[in-house]
């Protein structure tokens, strides 16, 4: 397959393009109008049309502020946008992003090896990982004293942490059976709060560090590196080079800086420039998770993902899955105004979802220039936060219901607990938790949704009582969190944010808003440790480092 050249992409200010934007805000004139409470009531199929099952996850959007007509004049958008020339683009290793000169590529670290005998760098890669991960799991990775490994720490932060973070923890559960199993323990925060509690209380004769940095440069990761070796090599002083080949790991594209860090040869696992962070948990970069679920779990994980690849290419539009998320976030962003969105899983063990997602679009989405290098003058990524569903319902559900912004809410959920091991296992009123929650989930869902008529009428409610609904929803359940479903709904969030970008013009691919951020802080160090350079500052900067300086001296 030859990649799609980049000048051949259809340009985005078409008639098509022009007609189409103008149907939807037309159709958008009417639609804010609309309550859902009437939609439904209008039209008892409103569920079968608007809802859709792929890779094992049920998506609703029954409870969004439009119709199947509005659905149609989204699509009629993204064809006039050039989408499909779009994912061909991806999937043939275009150079989508642009502003780097590269091809995005993850969805390749997820796809079947190839025939035997042609080179494949990323299953050689997989083989090393899948080593590294059966010595520790099988005791045969030893510390410098010839003790087995029984606490792993990924020292990352963003994509180095946010990804393996969310999915070890939402995958706790299905750790393999038999062999070992290490306690994988996070750092990212640069200023030590999360590494120092940890080196309290871990062995260093059994600990191993993972250090995992795309670029091997970034300060907060190679600070808690530092931290890390440190502890390890006062531990240990006599042992100097057995410290670092012994509980050191690295993960990085760039493995010249591993070995100048002091990162083992051996030790080395390796990714590509055509990974982005924030999408490169398939890769070495998901060793955790690995060592988490075990290396078929994490098979599954990508297999999973490659089918959600499959299912979006090859899906028409009124059935596929990323480009129906896509189109419905773009119809509450830019048609009905509703610029903020709540992530809400009811499942403790999606509790880092919203965070991982946060990343995935509002670092890859949150741009206002385009293609044409031009400053858009539409809105692009909505704001997004979010807590576990149930929790949140005790801190912020009180904006949703009755304050005075429209958010659009997405609800995500495990249809059926799945498989739990360990001594809890077995026990009933866990199975009930879980009912409960997913009560609360549609309870919720439905309510924000039909306000004031979800409830047995009573028109004597006082008006602080009551509950205007229309606040649109998706739901997301996955018939089960298994590593498989959970690879399809992260693979169907990537996509997602793929459509939307091109519907906006804009490289998804590229973070600059948050490169000057890794160099900026380097001056201000000497500014707070001896003051100079405060000269040239802006008088509130200047004040607040005299203030620290003056408040940190003996
Ligand atoms: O915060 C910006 C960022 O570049 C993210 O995109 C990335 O995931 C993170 O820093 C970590 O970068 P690295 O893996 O190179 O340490």
């Amino acid at each position: 397959m030859t990649a799609v050249p980049l000048h051949d992409l259809p340009p985005r200010h078409t008639d098509a393009a022009r007609d189409a934007d103008r149907a939807l805000r037309e159709h958008a004139e009417q639609a804010r109008h609309w309550h859902l409470a009437d939609l439904f009531a209008d039209d008892p199929q409103r569920f079968e049309t608007l809802s859709l099952h792929a890779g094992g996850l049920l998506a609703d959007f029954s409870k969004q502020r439009l119709t199947a007509e509005t659905l149609e004049k989204l699509r009629a958008l993204a064809g006039a946008r050039g989408l499909e020339t779009w994912i061909r683009c991806l999937f043939d290793g275009g150079e989508v992003n642009w502003t780097e000169g590269r091809p995005a590529m993850h969805w390749r670290l997820r796809q079947p090896p190839r025939p035997q005998g042609e080179p494949d760098p990323v299953q050689e890669q997989l083989a090393h990982m899948e080593r590294i991960v059966k010595r520790i799991l099988s005791g045969q990775w030893r510390g410098c004293e010839g003790d087995a490994i029984t606490d792993v720490v990924n020292v990352g932060v963003g994509g180095s942490d946010l990804g393996p973070l969310m999915a070890s923890v939402a995958l706790h559960e299905n750790h393999p059976r038999e062999g070992r199993r290490p306690r994988v323990h996070f750092v990212s925060s640069m200023d030590g709060s999360q590494i120092a509690p940890l080196l309290d209380e871990l062995n260093p004769a059994t600990t191993l560090i993972v250090v995992s940095s795309k670029s091997f440069t970034t300060v907060d990761t190679l600070s808690n590196a530092a931290t890390a070796r440190y502890w390890l090599e006062q531990a240990f002083p006599k042992r100097n080079g057995a410290v670092l080949r012994c509980h050191f790991v690295g993960v990085s594209a760039k493995p010249e800086r591993m070995s100048e860090w002091g990162i083992h040869e051996d030790n080395q696992l390796l990714f590509w420039d055509w990974v982005g962070g924030r999408y490169s948990l398939w890769s070495a970069i998901g060793l955790p998770i690995a060592l988490t679920i075990g290396m078929d779990g994490f098979r599954e994980l990508l297999a999973g993902a490659n089918e959600m690849d499959r299912h979006f290419q090859d899906a028409p539009w009124e059935h596929n899955l990323p480009v129906l998320l896509g189109l419905v976030d773009v119809w509450n962003l830019n048609f009905l105004n509703i610029t903020a969105r709540a992530v809400l899983p009811y499942d403790g063990r999606l509790k880092h979802w919203p965070s991982y997602v946060e990343q995935l679009e509002m670092e890859s989405n949150g741009k206002s220039v385009d293609r044409d290098g031009e400053v858009v003058d539409y809105h692009t990524c909505p704001v997004i936060w979010g807590e576990v569903g149930p929790n949140a319902q005790h801190a912020f559900y009180q904006l949703l219901h009755q304050g005075t912004q429209p958010v659009a809410c997405e609800f995500i959920a495990a249809a059926r607990h799945g498989r739990r091991n360990g001594n809890s296992a077995e026990l009933q009123p866990l199975e009930e938790q879980h009912i409960l929650t997913l009560a609360n989930c549609l309870a919720q869902s439905r309510l924000l949704a039909l306000g004031d008529r979800a409830l047995a009428e009573d028109d004597g409610t006082p008006i602080h009582k009551r509950y205007r609904g229309n606040q649109p929803s998706t739901t997301l359940l996955l018939d089960e969190l298994t590593p498989r479903h959970l690879g399809a709904l992260v693979a169907l969030y990537e996509h997602k944010v793929f459509v939307q970008a091109v519907l906006w013009g804009i490289n998804p691919f590229d973070q600059w808003g948050v490169e000057m951020g890794k160099k900026i802080a380097k001056d201000m160090i000497q500014v707070l440790e001896s003051g100079a350079g405060a000269d040239g500052l802006d008088a509130s900067t200047r004040a607040l480092a005299a203030y620290v300086r003056e408040t940190q001296k003996p």
